[in-house]
């Protein structure tokens, strides 16, 4: 992959910016398919731009109070990953939903990681709704984006126990973890073309040696 052109990769953030760190530390090595271009946050104050910024990767706040209205937001959105020429958009705890019309410029290329296995568990509070609902194994889920929120094809999943005495804190911890391991994987799929999406569904390629990879099933309390 170091002799072919990586894919220019934009991060939507909102907040702590531990996803996207993931990515940005997975890209750098050389022989990563995607490079991270830049990151844009709807909020000043969202902490994974410092992060980003230590980092040496450009960032851009784009401001919803700034625009009258999601359209003119989402707009501002699609100019600032048109100026960082990205191919591919990853929503990393981007807080906010996005308009059909953004979500169809960027069909096929812009994915999402979400903190349960979908389709359980969509919309927020997760960890908490997994302890109430008493399943016993719970984790994330990278998606590709469609209009509907948390509902597009599955391109990979992460499951963790859900351990006796947990707390939506520390199932959350557990998750997180495997969050981390399981974008930057997703991330390279799609960027290498492995996988992509037609009709609806998530098409895989060349991933019969990997299968072991999209669907981590993490043992316990594994540290990494
Ligand atoms: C993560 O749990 C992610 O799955 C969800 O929002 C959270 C963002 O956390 N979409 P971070 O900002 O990446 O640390």
């Amino acid at each position: 992959m170091t002799r072919r052109t990586r894919k220019k990769v934009a991060i939507l953030i909102s907040g702590r910016g531990s996803n996207m760190a993931a990515l940005i530390a997975a890209a750098i090595d050389p022989s990563f398919p995607a490079e991270i271009v830049g990151v844009i946050s709807n909020r000043a104050d969202a902490r994974g731009l410092e992060v980003a910024a230590t980092h040496s990767i450009p960032t851009t706040v784009v401001s919803s109070r700034d625009y009258d209205g999601r359209e003119a937001h989402d707009a501002a959105i699609h100019k600032a990953l048109t100026e960082f020429k990205a191919e591919i958009v990853c929503l990393a705890g981007y807080m906010r939903l996005l308009t059909p019309d953004f979500v169809q410029k960027w069909k096929g290329r812009m994915i999402n990681i979400h903190p349960a296995l979908l389709p359980s568990f969509r919309g927020l509070d997760t960890h908490a709704r997994a302890l109430a609902t008493g399943v016993r194994v719970h984790g994330c889920t990278v998606h590709f984006v469609t209009p509907e929120m948390d509902e597009g094809p599955i391109i990979a999943q992460a499951a963790v126990p859900v351990l006796t005495g947990d707390t939506e804190e520390t199932l959350g911890e557990r998750v997180l973890k495997v969050e981390h391991r399981l974008y930057p994987l997703a991330l390279r799929l799609l960027a290498e073309g492995r996988v992509r999406m037609s009709d609806g569904v998530a098409v895989f390629s060349g991933v019969e040696d990997e299968h072991r990879d999209i669907a981590i099933i993490s043992p316990g309390e594994r540290r990494d």
